[in-house]
C-alpha cells in the first residue's frame, strides 16, 4: 500500500477502535507521516462512523478497521455480542466502503482464522494463505467470518480491500493481559 515515503502525507484516514493497542501505535505512526487521522472509539461516540465517512468534513480515503472484541476468553463468555461486534461491525465498514467508494480498506483478520493446522496432514503449519479458514473458538470464528465477508466485498463489489491475518502482536501499551496466555 505504501509506495513512497511521502505516501501517507495528507491522506485522510479512518481508524476504528482507535483506543486499542495496535490502533494507537498505527495512529501515532500515521500522524508522524503527515496523515490526517479520524478514529472511532467504543465508549465516547459523539458521531457515528457513517457520519464520519459521509460528512464533507473528513473525506476519508483510507480505512483501517481494527475495532473488535479481541479477547478469546471474553468472546467465549459472550458469543452473541462478540459475533455481532466482529462480524456486523465489519459488514458495517464494508458497506460504508462500498457505498462511498473508499479507495483503500484494511480489514484485520487473524492467524486464528486458520484454526489449528498443526495436526493436519494436508494443511500443516506454517500457515499458507490458501489454507481453509476454520473457527475453533468464538473469537476465531468471528474473525474468519469477517475475513470471508471482506473477500466477498472485494470479489463481488470490487472494493479495494486488504485482509491482514497477523499472529500475536506484542509491544508497549498492550493492556489485554489475558491474551498473553495464548
Ligand atoms: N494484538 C494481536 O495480537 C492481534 C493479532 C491478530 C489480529 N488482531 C486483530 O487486530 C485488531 C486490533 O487488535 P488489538 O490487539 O489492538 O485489540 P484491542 O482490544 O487492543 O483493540 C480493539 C479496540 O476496539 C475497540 N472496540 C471494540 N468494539 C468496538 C466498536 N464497536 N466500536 C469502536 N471500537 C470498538 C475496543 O474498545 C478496543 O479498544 C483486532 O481486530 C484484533 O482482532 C490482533
Amino acid at each position: 500500500m505504501e509506495k513512497d515515503k511521502n505516501f501517507w502525507f495528507g491522506k485522510r484516514v479512518l481508524i476504528t477502535g482507535g483506543d486499542g493497542f495496535v490502533a494507537s501505535h498505527l495512529i501515532k505512526s500515521l500522524i508522524n507521516k503527515g496523515a490526517v487521522v479520524v478514529a472511532t472509539v467504543l465508549y465516547k461516540k459523539p458521531i457515528s462512523t457513517l457520519e464520519i465517512i459521509r460528512g464533507k468534513r473528513h473525506q476519508i480515503d483510507t480505512i483501517f478497521h481494527l475495532s473488535a472484541s479481541s479477547i478469546v476468553s471474553d468472546a467465549a463468555n459472550s458469543p452473541f455480542s462478540a459475533i455481532e461486534n466482529n462480524v456486523m461491525g465489519t459488514v458495517n465498514i464494508l458497506e460504508i466502503a462500498r457505498i462511498n467508494k473508499i479507495p483503500r480498506v484494511l480489514i484485520t483478520s487473524s492467524d486464528k482464522s486458520y484454526g489449528d493446522h498443526a495436526t493436519d496432514s494436508l494443511e500443516n503449519i506454517p500457515y499458507k494463505e490458501n489454507y481453509a479458514l476454520r473457527g475453533l473458538d468464538v473469537y476465531s470464528a468471528s474473525k474468519a467470518c469477517a475475513d470471508v465477508l471482506a473477500q466477498t466485498y472485494s470479489y463481488q463489489f470490487k472494493v479495494p480491500i486488504i485482509v491482514a491475518r497477523s499472529c500475536n502482536i506484542f509491544g508497549p501499551g498492550d493492556l489485554n493481559f489475558p491474551r498473553k496466555m495464548f
